[in-house]
């Protein structure tokens, strides 16, 4: 494992496979990954205020409202653990305003990764995405399948169908050129319609620069 304090924010539309790249880089980096869909699905799973304000946007595939997201995002980026390690940022910021409202916090990353991948290779990756809730993993149907043991265990995200990912997708597409307009002197674009290794060596490389530059 690499040390550094490295702080990145990935980014990409939906199923792009941001989640499937965090694990890696968290594995090679120790950064500490923090998924905005992660921390909300949380709070769902947990019953609270958040979660239940939360959950009818998620299944629509909505942006959740600001008021919950940004307090959350940023709570958890003042912990500890992610000044002392750095951090992995998956699915923030997802408009303009949240930009913005991070920035004024203090919190830049030193890499924005942005993945592409064509609007046709989403729907099959997110129909055929399945998770391990024991373990967190991703896997998915063709592509990575789950070894035999796990497989009665499997589950699927409620927003993981095609309705769902048409919403979420349009959002990317209606907000991505501003979300990027912020951090245009450390934004990397990866083409994500490539394999997890290829899509990895891609990110890995550039990863790596910052890191044996002493950052
Ligand atoms: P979030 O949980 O962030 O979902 P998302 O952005 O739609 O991204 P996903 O988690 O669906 O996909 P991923 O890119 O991680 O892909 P994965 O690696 O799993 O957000 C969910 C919802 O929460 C939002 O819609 C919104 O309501 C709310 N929310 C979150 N953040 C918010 C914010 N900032 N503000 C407001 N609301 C917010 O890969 C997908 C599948 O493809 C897997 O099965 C995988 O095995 C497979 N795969 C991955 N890579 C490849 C490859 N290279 N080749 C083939 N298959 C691959």
């Amino acid at each position: 494992e690499v040390s550094s304090t490295l702080k990145v924010m990935i980014s990409g539309p939906p199923a792009a496979g941001k989640g499937t790249q965090c694990e890696r880089i968290v594995k090679k980096y120790g950064l500490v990954h923090i998924s905005a869909g992660d921390l909300l699905r949380a709070e769902i799973e947990a019953g609270s205020e958040f979660g239940k304000k939360a959950k009818g946007f998620m299944d629509k595939g909505q942006l959740v409202p600001n008021e919950v997201v940004v307090q959350l995002v940023k709570s958890r980026l003042e912990r500890p653990d992610a000044a002392k390690s750095g951090w992995l940022l998956d699915g923030y910021p997802r408009s303009s305003e949240q930009a913005v409202a991070i920035k004024e916090a203090g919190i830049e990353p030193d890499v924005f990764i942005l993945i592409n991948v064509e609007d046709e290779s989403l729907v099959e990756r997110v129909t055929g995405r399945r998770l391990d809730p024991e373990t967190g993993k991703i896997y998915h149907i063709k592509h990575s399948p789950a070894p035999k043991e796990a497989e009665h265990r499997l589950v699927q995200r409620s927003d993981d169908n095609e309705e769902a990912l048409r919403s979420r997708l349009a959002t990317h597409h209606k907000n991505v050129t501003d979300v990027v307009s912020h951090y245009t002197d450390v934004v990397a674009e990866v083409n994500g319609d490539a394999s997890m290794d290829e899509v990895f060596a891609k990110i890995d490389g550039l990863l790596s620069v910052y890191t044996a530059a002493g950052v």
